[in-house]
């Protein structure tokens, strides 16, 4: 009887023990200065942009890095480091561009990537047409079906739904189907390209 007791008592006591050194090897272990992975190094990133098309993603930055090796690339904190720095479908804007070295050296540089192209014919004729048109019911203040079209490019990623809705099935504008001229119009914006500089 006695015996059971205190092996009892002698667990307890062990396991009270694992689990102290436990708690207390963990809040004891403050982070250890970590050697300046940059320290000694003068890396310097290339980042050269090229412009996209006004309202598409297909723009580019390439980057290259020097002063180290082993580099990885990324766009923005967000982004997943890879082996190659050329980055495509890049849509307008401002970049930051990480190179990080095979020791964990990491840099970044500001890129912007600009919006390039002027208004084609093709487009500025729908743009009219959408602005005579539908725009009574699509502006910023009245959005009908998510629809605003003073927005220039909301014009060019709706295209598919505008010629479906406007052309295909003729139930837009509300009030009636457009004329075939009208039609045709945007028809012949979308089949060359329908891009804003179309
Ligand atoms: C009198 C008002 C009115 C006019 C004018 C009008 N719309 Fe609409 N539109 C609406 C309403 C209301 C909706 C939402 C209900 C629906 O989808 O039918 C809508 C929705 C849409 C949608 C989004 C729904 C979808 O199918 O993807 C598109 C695209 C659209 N309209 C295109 C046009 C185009 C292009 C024109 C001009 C040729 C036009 N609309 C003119 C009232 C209008």
């Amino acid at each position: 009887m006695n015996k059971r007791i205190t092996t009892g008592i002698k667990i307890i006591a062990l396991t009270f023990i694992i689990i102290n050194f436990a708690s207390c090897s963990k809040s004891d272990t403050s982070p250890a200065p970590k050697a300046d992975a940059c320290a000694g190094k003068t890396i310097v990133i290339t980042a050269t942009p090229t412009a996209t098309e006004a309202c598409t993603a297909d723009g580019k930055i390439d980057v290259t890095a020097t002063g180290s090796t082993g580099f990885t690339f990324k766009l923005n904190s967000a982004g997943t480091y890879q082996a190659s720095g050329a980055f495509s479908n890049v849509a307008a804007g401002d970049y930051t561009v990480f190179a990080k070295d095979g020791a964990g050296c990491e840099i970044t540089k500001l890129v912007t990537v600009a919006s390039g192209g002027v208004a084609g014919p093709l487009f500025t004729a729908v743009k009219g047409l959408v602005t005579a048109k539908c725009q009574s019911c699509h502006n910023s203040s009245t959005a009908n079906g998510g629809m605003n079209w003073q927005v220039e490019c909301n014009i060019v990623k709706n295209k598919t739904r505008i010629k479906v809705r406007a052309v295909d099935e003729g139930t837009m504008p509300q009030s009636g189907s457009l004329a075939q001229a009208d039609k045709d119009i945007i028809t012949n914006w979308i089949n060359a390209g329908g891009g804003y500089t179309d």
